[in-house]
């Protein structure tokens, strides 16, 4: 398994002392790519609170088996049928005899049991090291390990009852790395990410306006990956259906005059700007207060120009690196290399949208990109259609290194990356 994956994983966490660990343990995943929801027992709740893991996993924690769980909204079937992987951590010794047992009277042992046979199922033990030595334990762990269950550990070392020896649950990193792998190459430490994302949305009357068919879902790819890879991201994004990536702060705005001023107010701050919105280039002249009742057989509305956001990052003095995404649905390349000139940005990502092979893009789950670069020595780099999220993890890998000799020399001012620019950013 790979951090490239974006597994939904289920973190159990029983009664022991050891779930003061389990917060950092969904810190790990996430930042592994994965998406976490927490399963609390009664007993892990004297331990550590629900909030806590609510905060690092982005979602509220399961804790109810009976009545749907009302404020995670998922019952034990649907968290069994949501994960693709279940990992308790810590595992106590009551938690292991429960599982081995196959008991199903509290939520975390019923989710268990309901887990098809294709969910890769862990356990973390953690517990008195005389516990963990029992007959009694070692015949559970047995048992679980004979229907395919992990065991993860435990290490031997001080425990919290002031004894020495086995039990101790094995470190945060350690399972997630076991589970998943390593964690990604902080490639963007220190870097701070300003996303667009999504369509805008340009009011006719109050419940009409003009919209386009962007799902957000290239822009929130990228968000995802850049937090992966270190980044602090801030998503300005238009109406779309997409949750915001566990970690990302997201800004939402409707026009893109909104977009233009919510992006004018975080570029200064940022060292990357990645333009990734749809923004309508047009705008209702005039927005009517009432919704308007139907005349004549036509009707005119006048449009008048809408802010071109990316240019106005790019024409910032010392403002963040610049990546746009160019929509064409012909002369993918002469016309992306055309806006990469005209709007003054770094890199222009070609996205072919709407016709020949590229499929619909718009809304889709996959997309190919041509990465053209103001600098003339740089050639141009194809990237193969995948899926959104591994296509954002490749740009990064693409532009990281140009971020960085930016940063090298000197920070700030466009032109210092080798890109080809004037250093005065003018
Ligand atoms: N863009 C922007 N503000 C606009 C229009 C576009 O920031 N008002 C950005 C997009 O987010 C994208 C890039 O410019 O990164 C190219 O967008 P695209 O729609 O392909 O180009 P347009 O400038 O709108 O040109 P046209 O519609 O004429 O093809």
């Amino acid at each position: 398994m790979s951090w490239h994956e974006n597994k939904r994983v289920l973190v159990g966490v029983s009664g022991a002392i050891a779930a003061y660990k389990s917060p950092a343990l969904v810190r790990c995943l996430v930042q592994r790519g994965c998406e976490v929801r927490v399963v609390m027992t009664r007993a892990a709740e004297q331990f550590i609170t629900p909030l806590t893991l609510q905060a690092v996993s982005g979602h509220p924690v399961c804790r109810h088996l009976l009545s749907a769980d009302t404020e995670s909204g998922m019952g034990h079937i649907e968290l069994a049928r949501w994960a693709e992987v279940i990992v308790v951590a810590p595992a106590g010794a009551d938690c292991i005899a429960r599982l081995a047992h196959g008991r199903a009277d509290d939520l975390l042992a019923a989710v268990v049991l309901a887990a098809a046979g294709d969910v890769e199922v862990a356990v973390a033990p953690a517990m008195n090291r005389q516990m963990w030595e029992s007959p009694a334990t070692q015949r559970n762990l047995a048992e679980l390990a004979q229907r395919g269950v992990r065991i993860i550990g435990p290490a031997a070392g001080d425990q919290a009852c002031g004894e020495t020896g086995p039990g101790r649950m094995t470190e945060p990193d350690d399972i997630a790395a076991e589970l998943i792998g390593d964690a990604p190459p902080l490639l963007l430490d220190g870097v701070e990410a300003l996303i667009t994302a999504g369509p805008t949305w340009e009011a006719l009357d109050p419940v009409r306006g003009l919209t386009n068919r962007s799902s957000g879902k290239m822009g929130y790819a990228l968000a995802r990956a850049a937090r992966d890879f270190g980044a602090r991201v801030t998503l300005v994004s238009g109406p779309v259906t997409l949750d915001a990536p566990n970690g990302v702060r997201r800004v939402d705005v409707g026009s893109a005059e909104e977009m233009l001023e919510a992006v004018m107010a975080e570029a200064p701050a940022a060292d990357w700007f990645i333009g990734v919105a749809a923004v309508a280039d047009y705008r209702p002249a005039r927005v009517a207060a009432h919704k308007i009742a139907k005349k004549d057989a036509r009707m005119r509305i006048e449009l008048v120009r809408n802010p071109d956001i990316l240019a106005a990052v790019a024409a910032m003095k010392r403002g963040p690196f610049t990546l746009g995404f160019a929509a064409e649905t012909e002369n993918v390349i002469a016309h992306a290399r055309q806006k990469l000139t005209s709007k003054g940005v770094d890199v222009m990502a070609a996205n072919q949208v709407g016709s020949g092979d590229a499929g619909d893009v718009l809304g889709g789950d996959e997309n190919a990109v041509t990465l053209l670069h103001k600098a003339p020595r740089r050639g141009d780099v194809a990237l193969e259609k995948t899926d959104k999220y591994r296509l954002a993890v490749q740009i990064i890998e693409h532009i990281a290194p140009l971020l960085a000799a930016r940063r090298r020399g000197g920070g700030g001012g466009r032109g210092n990356d080798g890109t080809g620019g004037d250093r005065s950013g003018a």
